[in-house]
């Protein structure tokens, strides 16, 4: 996609959950909702879902793509760093990132966005692989932020 061309497809699906995330407060729903509707908007997601902070695991929620991990081992990772650091992480190469988590080999990039609840605590993170190398930059940071602040609006 042409620079710009990303961030107003984003801003588009915002425009559509906003009215999708109004009709249910219940957390599961929105997020299969948003995990649906980003997977099948862009071509360069191979996965996209939802890992949730649960008695201080990680565990799987809604996604969309291959088989995924059910929980992630504490303190590796790029979800859990994520939640360590509290901003989201992109990482070009996962080849290159240390102690990351390959549920499914053919993820060769990665960006992933920490989601806060009404009192700014981190309560799961919006993690999404690509199958080619540098497939996220910062209109992907941007537009993946703004969606998931809707989360808990
Ligand atoms: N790659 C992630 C784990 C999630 S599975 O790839 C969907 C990580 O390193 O935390």
């Amino acid at each position: 996609m042409d620079k710009g061309q990303k961030l107003a497809r984003y801003e588009r699906i915002c425009g559509q959950l906003a009215g999708l995330l109004g009709r249910t407060a219940d957390t599961q729903a929105r997020m299969a909702t948003v995990t649906a509707l980003l997977y099948h908007k862009f071509d360069h997601y191979f996965w996209c879902g939802f890992y949730r902070l649960v008695d201080r695991d990680l565990v799987v929620g809604p996604y969309q793509g291959p088989l995924a991990c059910q929980v992630l081992a504490r303190g590796r990772g790029v979800c859990w760093a994520a939640v360590t650091g509290g901003e989201t992480v992109i990482v070009p190469d996962v080849r290159r990132f240390a102690g990351h988590i390959a549920c499914d080999a053919r993820s060769l990039s990665e960006i992933v966005v920490p989601v806060r609840d009404a009192g700014g605590a981190i309560v799961a993170v919006l993690d999404v692989a690509g199958d080619k190398p540098e497939q996220f930059d910062e209109e992907d940071r941007q537009g993946l932020e703004t969606i998931v602040a809707l989360l808990t609006r």
